[in-house]
């Protein structure tokens, strides 16, 4: 197991018509910004819900937080911090308006000029640029990204996509209540399954370090959005199939799974610059690119693939090829299975697309990905040629 620091502060309240408790956590007469999406939150009533759980504190909001949220939206919502005055930014979206929420609370009162925030990279921003930090809490509307219960945000720009990490980007609090996220139309929660079995993938389909506990834990939570993600789809109001797909998402990326084990952002770093470039939702670049991923580096990943094939997908027989190529098959199965189409060409990229999103990925600086540091842009190439 290799070695590692743990940290989560954030607190969550999971369960039904829990949103009146935020009366608890947002401290009497704070000046607090409600900052939300395209306006669905709106319209479910869920901005109203909120208003009154706030009760008389003196509250603004914030709409128009776009899916990959720009950089720009955000920083007009940092002038609305900065000249109110806020004391708490309340995030009631999915993971792009949380994202945003914790881009905004870095970047109200960063000492430098605020586009150096994306520069840092997988890096954490450090803590003593900030010469203040606005805490933030969430209402969860989406299962997907994990960014509820995590320090990441990825922030859009111009022609890339950007992650933003820091120690104080963790939530205070997050309500995570599956009936508010029964509004969700089909292709979000099939996008939000994906996501966090890619998250975990990520952090489990590398190389062996010991980690027991680690790849178990990665393991039930693979098997859980295995058993529960078609319901979670095509049963909009089944309390107990989003509950498990909501709590898997969460534990996907708050950092349990991936402590002491190699990680693999290959197919992330990939995906991001499909989104980037094509528009291609986030979830759906990730059904893409991975089942293409896992059989380029089917040598690299040899054991972990076929630990893989065997405690989760329980394939038992044939040989260790045989093994690989149908858990890769039931991988792409599964995804497809909630609707999601795994070949780049479903989504109109045409094989001389490729090079431009090679060119991005160096501009990027993303050319030496993977658990292992060597997956350069020729093997990205690959990787994306096999997804046509
Ligand atoms: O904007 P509104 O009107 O709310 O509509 C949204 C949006 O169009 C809609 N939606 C959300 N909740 C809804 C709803 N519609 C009806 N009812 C509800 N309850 O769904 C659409 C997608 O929302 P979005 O927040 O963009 O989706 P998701 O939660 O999948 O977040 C994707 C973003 O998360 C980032 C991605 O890069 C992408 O920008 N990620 C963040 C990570 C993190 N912070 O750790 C890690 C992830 O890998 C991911 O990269
Ligand atoms: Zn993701």
């Amino acid at each position: 197991m290799l070695d590692f620091d743990f940290y989560n502060p954030t607190h969550i309240l999971f369960g039904k018509d829990r949103i009146g408790e935020i009366n608890k956590y947002v401290p009497l007469n704070s000046a607090v910004l409600i900052i939300y999406g395209g306006g669905s939150a709106k319209r479910n009533g869920l901005i109203d819900k909120v208003k009154t759980a706030l009760g008389n504190r003196n509250v603004f909001e914030f709409g128009g937080i776009e899916a990959n949220p720009h950089y720009e939206t955000a920083m007009k919502a940092v002038e609305i911090v900065r000249n109110k005055n806020i004391d708490l930014l309340l995030a009631v979206g999915g993971g792009s308006v949380i994202d945003a929420t914790k881009f905004i609370a870095l970047a109200s009162y960063y000492k430098g000029d605020t586009i150096e925030l994306l520069n840092y990279g997988f890096k954490l921003v450090p803590s003593d640029a900030i010469k203040k930090h606005v805490p933030f809490g969430t209402v969860l509307t989406l299962p997907a990204a994990g960014s509820e219960m995590n320090s990441g945000a990825v922030i859009s720009h111009k022609d890339g996509k950007f992650p933003v990490l820091s120690e104080l980007s963790f939530p205070k609090f997050s309500i995570l209540d599956p009936t508010i996220t029964f509004t969700l139309p089909q292709v979000q929660v099939a996008n939000g399954v994906i996501d966090a079995f890619v998250h975990v993938i990520e952090q489990y389909i590398t190389y062996p370090v010991g980690a027991l506990i680690q790849d178990r834990i990665a393991e039930g939570i693979l098997q859980t959005l295995i058993e529960v993600g078609k319901t979670s789809v095509t049963e909009k109001n089944n309390y107990n199939a989003r509950a498990n797909h909501i709590w898997c998402a969460s534990l996907a990326l708050c950092g349990i799974v991936g402590s002491g084990v190699p990680k693999d952002l290959a197919t992330h770093m990939i995906g991001h610059e499909l989104t980037a470039y094509f528009g291609i939702d986030h979830a759906q670049t990730l059904a893409v690119v991975l089942p293409s991923m896992l059989n380029v580096r089917r040598d690299k990943k040899r054991e972990k693939l076929l630990q893989y094939a065997e405690r989760v997908l329980h394939i038992e027989k044939g040989t260790e090829k045989e093994k690989i190529d149908a858990a890769i098959q039931k991988t792409r199965e599964f995804f497809e299975s909630l609707g999601i189409k795994t070949r780049l060409s479903d989504y109109g990229v045409k094989v001389e697309d490729i090079p431009i999103i090679i060119e991005q990925l160096k501009k990027h600086g993303m050319t030496a990905l993977s658990e292992t540091h060597d997956l350069t842009p020729d093997i990205s190439q690959k990787i994306l040629e096999e997804a046509m």
